[in-house]
């Protein structure tokens, strides 16, 4: 099932397609004008995970972050639901990992729900405090320092 992907920079035509990803499985309060402004700050941060499938290409998973100075704020990573725990999701961490080692980015940071706190503890993350905490929800601040 996970034949046949590649992870590579999202193109432009893709960007409908990774937002009602990103509307879908992470945040539905931000508008697509708003992540259309993110992709043009930095195209490179915007990573998806490709499946060939016969001549067409779907995407299963994204990943995206901004640049601020020399850490990148981590904005978003998802993968469909029936792809999950294959390693998918910590591919992409990985590859954006590369990516901001050779943009000079000493930290990667990111505000996650405590539900995937486990996710990011497996790759390496650390949590670096508690963004908010109300009965609905607790989103912890996650980071890992990626200066070599
Ligand atoms: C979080 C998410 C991206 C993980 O993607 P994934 O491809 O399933 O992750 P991986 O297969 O690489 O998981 C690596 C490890 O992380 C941990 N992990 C992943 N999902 C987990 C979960 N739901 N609960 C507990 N641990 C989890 C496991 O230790 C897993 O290793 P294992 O499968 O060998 O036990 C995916 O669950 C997702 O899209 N969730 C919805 C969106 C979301 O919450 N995003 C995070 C906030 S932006």
């Amino acid at each position: 099932m996970t034949e046949n992907i590649t992870i590579k920079q999202i193109s432009e035509k893709d960007l409908d397609e990774v937002y009602s990803i990103y509307r879908d499985y992470v945040n539905n309060n931000v508008p697509l004008s708003v992540v259309r402004e993110w992709f043009h700050e930095n195209p490179r941060f915007f990573l998806g995970c490709y499946k060939k499938d016969g001549d067409e290409e779907k995407i299963v998973g994204i990943v995206f972050a901004r640049q601020q100075n020399n850490e990148l704020i981590l904005e978003a990573i998802a993968v469909l639901s029936s792809y999950w725990r294959k390693g998918i999701g910590t591919k992409l961490l990985r590859a954006l990992e590369d990516v901001a080692n050779t943009s000079g980015i000493e930290r990667i940071s990111a505000g996650v729900a405590s539900n995937v706190k486990e996710f990011y503890e497996k790759n390496g993350y650390r949590m670096a405090g508690v963004l908010k905490e109300d009965e609905d929800e607790t989103v912890l601040i996650m980071e890992k320092n990626i200066k070599k």
